[in-house]
C-alpha cells in the first residue's frame, strides 16, 4: 500500500514508519512525506531516505482551511496514495479531508485514549496524578483526537516525572507501536465493526 506521512515538525515518528517499511516483508511503502510546514526537519530526513517529499504550506490559505486540504488532497491523489498516518501533523482537519480518507487515515496521539485528547499530555497526565500513560494510534473522525483506537503502548508514571521524561518515554512506544498499527491496517488486519477495530493475530 502507498502512504503518505503527514507531519509538521522533527518527525521522529515518520522516521520510525520509513525505518519499519524497509523490511521488505512489511505491507506499506512510504510514499510521501508532506508537510504544511516548510522548515519541517522530518522533511530533510525523508528527502535523505531518497522520500518524494511535498509542502502545502498553511499561511497561503489564511482563513480557508478547507482550500488548504483540497491542495493536500490534490496531491495525495496525484501520488496515488491509498492510506495517509499522520505524525505530529499539527492543522485540526475539516470535515473535508476527514470525509474524503474515512477509514483510510490514522493518526497517533501521545496520551491513551479517550483520556488526555488535544495538547500538552503530558503535563496533563502528571497533574492528573494517574500511574499509566501512553501512546494511542487511531482511525481519524470528525472529532479531534476520536475515532476506532488501533493500537495503544502503556508506560509507568514514575515519581520524579516531569513533562519531558515522560514525555520521551511515551516517545519511546510510539515509535513502537505505530509501525504495527500501519502495518495491520496496509494489510487489511484490522478490521472496523460497528466502528471498532477487530484485528486477529498481530503478527508485526
Ligand atoms: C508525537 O508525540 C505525536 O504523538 C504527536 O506529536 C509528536 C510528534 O513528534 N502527535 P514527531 O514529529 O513524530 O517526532
Amino acid at each position: 500500500k502507498r502512504v503518505a506521512v503527514l507531519i509538521s515538525g522533527r518527525g521522529s515518528n515518520m522516521q520510525s514508519l520509513i525505518a519499519a517499511a524497509m523490511d521488505p516483508a512489511y505491507p506499506a511503502e512510504i510514499a510521501l512525506v508532506l508537510s504544511n510546514r516548510p522548515d519541517a526537519g522530518g522533511l530533510a530526513r525523508a528527502a535523505e531516505f531518497g522520500i518524494a517529499t511535498a509542502v502545502v504550506d498553511h499561511r497561503d490559505y489564511k482563513g480557508d482551511r478547507e482550500g488548504f486540504e483540497r491542495a493536500v488532497d490534490a496531491i495525495l491523489k496525484a501520488e496515488r496514495i491509498e492510506i495517509v498516518a499522520l505524525a505530529g501533523f499539527m492543522r485540526l482537519l475539516t470535515p473535508f479531508l476527514v470525509n474524503a480518507w474515512r477509514d483510510r487515515m490514522i493518526n497517533i496521539h501521545p496520551a491513551l485514549l479517550p483520556s488526555f485528547k488535544g495538547l500538552a499530555t503530558h503535563e496533563r497526565a502528571l497533574e492528573a496524578g494517574v500511574k499509566l500513560h501512553g501512546a494511542t494510534v487511531h482511525f481519524v473522525s470528525a472529532e479531534m483526537d476520536d475515532g476506532p483506537i488501533i493500537a495503544q503502548g502503556a508506560v509507568p508514571v514514575l515519581d520524579d516525572d516531569t513533562p519531558e521524561t515522560l514525555g520521551a518515554r511515551v516517545l519511546g512506544v510510539e515509535h513502537q507501536i505505530y509501525p504495527r498499527a500501519l502495518a495491520l491496517v496496509a494489510s487489511g488486519k484490522a478490521k472496523l465493526r460497528d466502528r471498532r477495530v477487530v484485528s486477529g493475530t498481530d503478527s508485526f
